[in-house]
């Protein structure tokens, strides 16, 4: 197995699976496709973009002759497919988009898998997916891979068609596939339209925090590194045909996080102990606002031994550091198209 085709890879958890990759598998030849939408940056993989074993991409895989063209050119042994539109609110605002995206991209991808692989090829084509699946719990309960499926905005939908398809073209075609339903992710490189990344770049410019509702909406976050380091371990060790949920078991009501960050922000800042948690705004709730997603990882703690391996405290505060230290790179992900969207949500 040597040529990985890595979709979406230039986005925010796609780069850290391409950077994993590249550093920890020289032998292995890295091809990143990606789109570039408002979410892609290539600047997310300046550190490695010389090194020898990756290759970029540029390309829509919502193009079927464009894919179909690539994989014939390439002949990938395996893909991880991450390139999908990520964002609930934009869902809401655009739900075409996402059935493109994640629906139609996907079936084109699995498309050129089923006629040029050979049954007996060593091939895997691993499809990365989401929680928010499996729908919303109440106060109790925790997601398992057995949990039946129940998504509740049309980003959710969409994902789970995706990982519907999937599933149909291994029992139905025999395409090698693994799924993994991965609970929030948080870390460096996130666009700021993401819960964590959006709070520290507002409190940076003294702007308002939109809390949804009243707040308090439960998430399971998760360092982005630690999703990446799993990928790897279903990649190489997961079972064909398999779903592993993962997530770091580490619940969080909104406004309980946002009143963290806003500490933390106060102190990195210097700033006047509660100066942050003024900024905080109630406003409209997300429409369908699913109200609590929490992770049973145990299948991949048990059967592929992958644990977290930093505590969310550690997991936050390099975060924070992160966005602190690069705020250049804030500004140009948040100047153009992104401002645009971003007034007409709020102002
Ligand atoms: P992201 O929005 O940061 O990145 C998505 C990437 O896909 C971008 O680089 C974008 O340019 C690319 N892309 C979008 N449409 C494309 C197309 N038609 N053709 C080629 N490239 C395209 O997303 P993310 O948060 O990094 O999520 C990556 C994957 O992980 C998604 O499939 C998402 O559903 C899943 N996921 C995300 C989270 C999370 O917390 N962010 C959690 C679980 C699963
Ligand atoms: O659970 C995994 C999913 O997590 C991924 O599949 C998605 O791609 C990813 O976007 C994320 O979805 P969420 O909707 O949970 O993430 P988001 O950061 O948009 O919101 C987190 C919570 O914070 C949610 O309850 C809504 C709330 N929120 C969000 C924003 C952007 C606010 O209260 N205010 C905000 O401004």
């Amino acid at each position: 197995m040597s040529k990985i085709l890595i979709t979406g890879g230039a986005g925010f958890i796609g780069s850290h699976v391409v950077r994993l990759f590249v550093n920890k598998y020289p032998h292995y030849e890295i091809y990143n496709l990606d789109k570039l939408t408002y979410a892609g940056n290539l600047e997310n993989l300046k550190d490695i973009e010389a090194s020898e074993n990756y290759n970029f991409i540029k390309g829509d895989i919502v193009d079927q002759d464009f894919v179909q063209e690539l994989f014939q050119a390439h002949k990938f042994d395996s893909v991880i497919h991450l390139a999908a539109e990520s964002h609930v609110d934009r869902s809401i605002s655009n739900p075409t988009e996402f059935i493109f995206a994640n629906i139609v991209g996907t079936v084109n991808l699995l498309n050129v898998a089923k006629s040029i692989w050979d049954e007996d090829g060593n091939n895997i084509f691993y499809h990365v997916s989401t929680d928010e699946v499996y729908g919303s719990l109440g106060n109790e309960g925790l997601f398992e891979e057995t949990t039946p499926y129940d998504p509740r905005s049309p980003y959710s939908a969409s994902k789970a068609s995706s990982d519907h398809l999937a599933r149909a073209y291994w029992h139905t075609f025999n395409v090698p596939i693994k799924i993994s339903n991965c609970s929030n992710n948080y870390g460096s490189h996130q666009f700021p339209e993401k819960l964590i990344p959006l709070m520290i770049n507002n409190i940076q410019h003294n702007k308002s925090l939109p809390v949804y509702g009243a707040g308090e909406n439960v998430r399971d976050w998760l360092w982005v590194v630690d999703h990446a380091r799993a990928i790897d371990v279903v990649f190489h060790n997961g079972k064909i045909g398999e779903t592993y949920n993962i997530g770091g078991h580490n619940e969080w009501k909104n406004l309980d996080l946002i009143h963290l960050l806003c500490d933390i922000m106060d102190e990195k800042l210097a700033r006047e102990e509660g100066t942050s948690r003024e900024l905080i705004t109630f406003v409209k709730d997300r429409a369908g606002h699913d109200m609590r997603y929490a992770i049973d990882s145990s299948k991949i703690e048990k059967e592929l031994g992958w644990i977290p391996s930093i505590t969310f405290e550690q997991g936050l505060e390099q975060t924070v550091d992160w966005y602190l230290e690069n705020k250049e790179w804030l500004d140009r992900v948040t100047s153009g198209a992104y401002q645009e969207y971003y007034s007409a949500q709020y102002q």
